[in-house]
C-alpha cells in the first residue's frame, strides 16, 4: 500500500522532468503498429522500439528506422558494441527526429552474445563507456543504458556499482533502466532470463540512494498502477514491459495518475475505434490486418466478453482482404451495456 505522504511524494517526483514511464523494448512486440496503439492509450509514456542492431541499420536492406510521427516521445534502441557503428547509427537515429537513443546491455540471448552485444557487455564496462561516449560525442539528444543488476557469478553489488561508475563517469551517461534480475549468460533462454533470477529491487533502490545524481528507472515484473507508484517513491522511474504489451489498457491512467492529464481517462472502445484510421491507411498501403490487431488483443483482458474479442480476432484477422469490420464484429462480442 502507498500511504499519503508517499503519494505525495510521487506527486512532487512526476512534475519533475526526469520522471519517467516507459513501455520496455520488446522484439516482434513493440513495432510501429503495437506503438502507435500504445500512444493512443497515454500520451506521456516514453515509447521504445524494438532492439535494432547497427549491423542492421548499416546494411540491411528495410529501413529500421521507419515510424509514424504520432510515436513520440520515442527511443530508439541500439544492440552493438562498436563505437564507431552505434556512433553512426546514433546520429542515424537523431536525424530522423528520435527523442533518445538507448543501449542494450541486458539482452541475454546466444545469438547476441555470439555478436558480443547486450547482456555479456555487463562485463566490459569500460567498452561500454567507450561506446557511449562515441554516441553522445555526435548527438544532442540523451543516450541512455538499459541493463540488469548482474551477469552469471557476476552478480554483487559492488560489481553492479562498479558498473554503473565506471560507464557514468568515463561516459557522461546520465540515465540508466535497470531490469532488477541478473542474467545467467549459458543455459537459461531469453525467455527464461526473464522468470528465473529472481527480482531484487532493494539493490536497485539501494543504486539510486549511492548514485543520487542519476536517472534510474527499474523494470521486471511490475504489472499493476500500485507498484509503479510504489516504485516511483524510491526511484525516477519505472519501465513495464510484458503486463503493458499483455494488458494495455494499463496504459490508459498513465497520464492521469503520473502525469497531471486532467483529460477522461479513454475508454477502451474509443481507443479500437480511434485504431480505425490508421489501419485504413496502413491496409491500404499493402499491410494486413493481423499484423496490427495482434497488438490489440489483451485490450478487454478481465472483461466478460474478452476470450470472444480474442478469438474473433485471430480468426479471422489473417484472412485475405480482412479490414476493420473485424475489429467490428470482434466489439460486438463485449456485451453492449458495458460501459468500457
Ligand atoms: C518478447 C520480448 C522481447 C524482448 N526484447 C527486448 C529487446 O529487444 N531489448 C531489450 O532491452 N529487452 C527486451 N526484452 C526485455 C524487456 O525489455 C524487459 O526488460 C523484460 O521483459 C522485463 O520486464 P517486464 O517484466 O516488465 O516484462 C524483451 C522481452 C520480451 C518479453
Amino acid at each position: 500500500m502507498v500511504t499519503n505522504e508517499q503519494a505525495a511524494q510521487v506527486a512532487a517526483k512526476v512534475e519533475h522532468p526526469a520522471c519517467r514511464f516507459s513501455v520496455a523494448p520488446m522484439l516482434d512486440w513493440t513495432d510501429r503498429h503495437c506503438r502507435y496503439f500504445h500512444r493512443l492509450l497515454s500520451e506521456n509514456t516514453q515509447l521504445y522500439t524494438e532492439m535494432v542492431t547497427t549491423g542492421a541499420i548499416i546494411h540491411g536492406k528495410a529501413d529500421y528506422l521507419a515510424y509514424n510521427e504520432e510515436e513520440h516521445p520515442l527511443v530508439l534502441q541500439l544492440g552493438g558494441s562498436n563505437p564507431a557503428d552505434l556512433a553512426h547509427c546514433a546520429k542515424l537515429a537523431q536525424e530522423r527526429g528520435y527523442d533518445e537513443v538507448n543501449l542494450n546491455v541486458g539482452c541475454p540471448s546466444d545469438r547476441v552474445k555470439n555478436g558480443r552485444f547486450g547482456a555479456c557487455l555487463m562485463g566490459e564496462a569500460d567498452l561500454v563507456a567507450q561506446c557511449v561516449s562515441a554516441m553522445r560525442e555526435v548527438v544532442d539528444i540523451p543516450v541512455t543504458v538499459k541493463t540488469r543488476i548482474g551477469i552469471d557469478d557476476q552478480d554483487s553489488y559492488e560489481f553492479l556499482t562498479d558498473f554503473i561508475s565506471t560507464v557514468s563517469e568515463k561516459s557522461g551517461c546520465q540515465d540508466f533502466t535497470i531490469h532488477a534480475r541478473k542474467a545467467w549468460l549459458s543455459g537459461l533462454s531469453p525467455k527464461e532470463n526473464r522468470e528465473i533470477p529472481p527480482l531484487d529491487y532493494p539493490r536497485v533502490y539501494q543504486l539510486k540512494r549511492d548514485f543520487p545524481h542519476l536517472t534510474m528507472a527499474v523494470n521486471g515484473g511490475v504489472k499493476t498502477m500500485e507498484e509503479i507508484e510504489a516504485h516511483l517513491v524510491h526511484l525516477d522511474g519505472v519501465m513495464v514491459g510484458r503486463e503493458a504489451y499483455q494488458n494495455p489498457y494499463l496504459l490508459a491512467e498513465i497520464d492521469q495518475r503520473l502525469f497531471g492529464s486532467d483529460k477522461p481517462v479513454k475508454k477502451r472502445r474509443e481507443i479500437v475505434e480511434a485504431m480505425y484510421p490508421y489501419i485504413e491507411r496502413q491496409l491500404a498501403n499493402g499491410s494486413y490486418l493481423g499484423h496490427i490487431s495482434r497488438h490489440m488483443l489483451g485490450l478487454f483482458q478481465n472483461m466478460p466478453g474478452a476470450r470472444q474479442w480474442r478469438r474473433h480476432i485471430s480468426e479471422n484477422a489473417h484472412k485475405p482482404g480482412a479490414g476493420i469490420e473485424v475489429l467490428e464484429q470482434a466489439m460486438a462480442k463485449i456485451p453492449a451495456h458495458l460501459d468500457v
